[in-house]
């Protein structure tokens, strides 16, 4: 995979989950084309160990995005100009069907991929339209696009992603802020996906086996997040973008 010298040079961009999977293939990628970055992870083991391998301008904030004092901190570290913000943080449900879902689950998987994306979406807005610039890239799911691919939890979450990337695309385009998700199928990466429900096993097991296409490598993701954020799509947004491998045209 071939980068883009110079294609964030001057541009500051934040990544949460920027500690493993999607998002440190990001930052990596962004780096590598002369972005400063500030990446977020809750794990600080895995963002000393970004730090510690990665070349670039990396600043590290260990931070729980659910919490409403990280985003003061993750501002902080950015500055005044914030050129881009890649939401791409989430976490699994355990693949329950409606009727067995626990609050906590429900409760903790809106959390992280869908309340804290709002907050820090609405909070970098402020200095891209005070330039009249900027780029968001949201990480929702082939669950987004589908009822058959987790849980409920995730896949109401993700369906919501959607919705909120091309509210915020329609309500900021005309000033300048674009705002685009991609959809990843299946993605080599740390990201846990226990299987707790026996009926979900028996409803989604022969779908899986016939229609997953094989897994992406998190650098598959990365290209994308990173097109989208840079000024070669620069006429895209409010686009939902699957990277799938296909499995969104079966
Ligand atoms: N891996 C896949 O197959 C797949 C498929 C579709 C969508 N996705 C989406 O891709 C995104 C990235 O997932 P991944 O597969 O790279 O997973 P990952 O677990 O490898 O990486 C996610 C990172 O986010 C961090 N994180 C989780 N909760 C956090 C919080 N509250 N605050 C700060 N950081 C937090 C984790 O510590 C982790 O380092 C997620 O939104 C996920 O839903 C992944």
């Amino acid at each position: 995979m071939s980068f883009v010298a110079h294609r964030f040079a001057g541009c500051t961009v934040i990544v949460t989950g920027g500690g493993a999977g999607i998002g440190r293939a990001t930052v990596e990628r962004l780096v590598a084309e002369g972005a400063r970055v500030i990446a977020v992870d809750v794990f600080s083991e895995r963002l000393a160990l970004l730090t510690d391998e990665v070349q670039g301008d990396i600043t590290a904030v260990v931070a729980d995005i659910t919490e409403p004092a990280s985003t003061d901190r993750i501002l902080e570290a950015a500055g005044p100009r914030i050129d881009g913000l890649a939401n791409v943080a989430g976490i699994m449900d355990g693949f329950e069907p409606t009727a067995e879902i626990a609050d906590e689950t429900w409760d903790r998987v809106l959390a992280v991929n869908l309340t804290a994306m709002m907050r820090l979406t609405r909070a970098v807005l402020p200095s891209m339209l005070d330039r009249g610039a900027g780029s968001i890239v949201n990480v929702g799911s082939e669950a987004g696009q589908r009822g058959s691919a987790a849980g409920t939890p995730y896949t109401t979450s993700k369906h919501a992603v959607n919705g909120f990337t091309t509210s915020t695309a329609f309500f900021y385009t005309p000033k300048g802020v674009r705002c685009n998700a991609v959809a990843p199928g299946p993605v080599a990466t740390s990201i846990e996906a226990p299987f707790r429900s026996e009926w979900a096993g028996q409803r989604l097991g022969p779908l899986f086996q016939t229609n997953i296409p094989p897994v992406a490598r998190p650098e598959e993701l990365a290209a994308a997040i990173t097109w989208l954020l840079s000024d070669d799509a620069s006429n895209v947004s409010g686009a939902i973008l699957a990277v799938d491998g296909g499995w969104a045209s079966i």
